[in-house]
C-alpha cells in the first residue's frame, strides 16, 4: 500500500524534472544561436563565411579583428558577451 501511495508523486516529480530540464536546455540553445552579431551577419555575410574566408581559427584572431581591425568601428556596439557567444558558436580554439 505504501509503495503505491508514494510511487505516483515520485513519478510525477521525475517527469516534471525531465520536462523542465529539456525546456531549459532548449532555451539555452536558442540563446546561443541568437546573439547580436547574427543580426548583421546573415546569409552571404554570415560569420561562418567571414571566418572561412579569412582563415580565422583562434579566438584571439577574431578578437583582434573586431577590436583593432579595419572594421573595428562597425563593432563598437558589440559587447564582450556577444563576442564570447560568437567564439563559442564558431567553435574557435582558445
Ligand atoms: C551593426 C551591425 C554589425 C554587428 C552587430 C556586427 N557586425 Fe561584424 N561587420 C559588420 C559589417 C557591416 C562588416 C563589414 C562587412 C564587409 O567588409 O563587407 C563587418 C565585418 C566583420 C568581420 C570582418 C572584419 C574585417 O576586418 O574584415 C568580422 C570578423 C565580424 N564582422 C564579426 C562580427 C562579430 C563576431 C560580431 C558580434 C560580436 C559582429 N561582427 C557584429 C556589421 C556588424
Amino acid at each position: 500500500m505504501n509503495f503505491k501511495f508514494w510511487s505516483f508523486p515520485i513519478f510525477t516529480i521525475l517527469l516534471l524534472g525531465g520536462i523542465i530540464w529539456v525546456a531549459l536546455n532548449d532555451l539555452n540553445f536558442y540563446a546561443d544561436a541568437n546573439f547580436k552579431c547574427l543580426k548583421c551577419h546573415k546569409g552571404f555575410q554570415s560569420l561562418e563565411n567571414i571566418v572561412k574566408e579569412k582563415g580565422i581559427t583562434k579566438d584571439e584572431e577574431l578578437r583582434n579583428l573586431i577590436r583593432k581591425g579595419p572594421k573595428a568601428g562597425l563593432h563598437t556596439t558589440s559587447s564582450e558577451e556577444d563576442l564570447e557567444k560568437a567564439i563559442k558558436y564558431l567553435q574557435l580554439k582558445k
